[in-house]
């Protein structure tokens, strides 16, 4: 057996491994990392991201909080739940395009926001727009965004979605809002989980803290209080900063959704009872969402509370859903369940920080490739035909 046979049945034997669940941590050295064109699926993006960029700032992307029990559990919940594919059905023309607030999108795959781009990749959330832009799909901006928001909108002429931490100061937070506006967002998205800052043990940890640039809020006022709300550069353990504005209740979502005058959707829903609140407040839609598992440590996996939030909704608004997704089957497990749409938040970084623009280009046309062939051989043509009686729990 010469050296290279070796290698081969060794990885081969790795990659088969229990302890890789997932194939999180395949063993790329150096002078083995694959091309682009090489890489089956979204998870093997991960390493090569992990080698490519700075330790914190990778850190930054994976980290979830505590155990980071969530995180995990984000993924095992997945694997309760299998498929009743059906046979002999025509599903030769499939089309996984659907309609949101009035544009039409390739898939029901959109890019969830998250902040920095610019730890990944230097062209930060302008190489993101373009890589949605490629496959025809929505890329919500984080307010912690990289580059100015107004740049990214100009970036490609795809519609996209600005997502809104209100504050610290409310008067920069309606600024934002109109900026928004202004530069042509579609939809306002609301994220209602982060009041308190996490405890993301990486971070506290590292010994240097990912300098997240953001290019959104500029007034004075916002950038002193965000200058004054920064934790020194080495993290403090266990710092109670609240975040964001002192009332970040129902009374601020009715305020926003009078001033935004664009469709306002809350992203950070968890329970039937919240969901149930948000359709009698007239939000247009809720993303369900543990943030990644980056805030509450054993907040559920949203797989598991989109049923009794889709039943109490009952299709008045559109349900997304993020946390976890990394494979099209996925997807279309969360689609029977009644979502009408998945975000992914760390899968475009990890193509980010591994290949730049055409990484995250890679990752978006992978996940849309899985979720065909899953639904074209469970016998469903379009996203119509897909419901709770394409799944058998376990
Ligand atoms: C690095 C990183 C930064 C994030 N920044 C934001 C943010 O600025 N605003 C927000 O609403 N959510 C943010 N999120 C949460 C995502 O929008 C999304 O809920 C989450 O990433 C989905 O889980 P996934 O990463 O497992 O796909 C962030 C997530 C990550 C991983």
């Amino acid at each position: 057996m010469n050296r290279r046979e070796a290698l081969q049945g060794f990885l081969g034997f790795l990659a088969g491994s229990p302890l890789l669940r997932g194939q999180r941590d395949l063993p790329y050295s150096d002078h083995l990392v694959p091309g682009l064109e090489e890489l089956v699926n979204v998870f093997e993006f991960e390493p090569i991201c992990k080698m490519r960029l700075p330790r914190q700032n990778y850190d930054f992307i994976a980290g979830g909080v505590d155990n980071e029990w969530s995180l995990r559990h984000n993924r095992d919940a997945f694997d309760k739940i299998m498929f009743r594919p059906r046979m002999l059905v025509n599903a030769s023309n499939l089309d996984l395009s659907l309609t949101l607030f009035g544009d039409k999108v390739s898939c029901p795959i959109l890019v969830a926001p998250t902040a920095g781009h610019g730890l990944a990749t230097p062209e930060g959330e302008l190489a993101t727009a373009r890589a949605a832009a490629s496959v025809e799909t929505i890329q919500i901006l984080s307010t912690n965004s990289s580059q100015p928001l107004e740049k990214v909108a100009a970036a490609t002429s795809f519609p996209k979605w600005f997502q809104l931490y209100p504050g610290p100061d409310l008067e920069g937070t309606w600024e934002r809002v109109q900026r928004a506006k202004d530069s042509g967002f579609k939809t306002i998205v609301l994220t209602v989980d982060a009041g308190y800052s996490s405890h993301r043990e990486r971070l506290l940890r590292n010994r240097v803290r990912a300098q997240v640039p953001s290019g959104t809020s500029t007034t004075p006022q916002a950038r002193r209080r965000r200058d004054e709300s920064e934790p020194p550069s080495r993290p403090s353990v266990y710092g109670l900063g609240t975040t964001l504005v002192h009332r970040l209740d129902w009374s601020f979502f009715d305020d926003l959704k009078k001033r935004a005058g664009l469709p306002v959707l809350i992203k950070g829903i968890l329970t039937a009872e919240d969901a149930e609140l948000a359709v009698k407040h007239g939000a247009d839609g809720i993303v369900v969402s543990n943030h990644g598992a980056r805030y509450l440590e054993y907040a559920p996996a949203t797989i598991e509370v989109l049923p009794e939030i889709v039943a109490v909704v009952n299709r008045k608004m559109p349900v997304l859903i993020d946390s976890g997704f990394r494979r099209g089957t996925d997807v279309l497990k969360a689609l029977a369940l009644g979502a009408t749409a998945v975000c992914v938040g760390r899968p475009p970084l990890w193509g980010l920080g591994a290949f730049g623009e055409a990484g995250a280009k890679r990752v978006l046309e992978l996940l849309r490739t899985e979720l065909a062939l899953a639904m074209g051989l469970c016998g469903k043509a379009n996203l119509a035909q897909i419901d709770r009686t394409l799944l058998r729990m376990m």
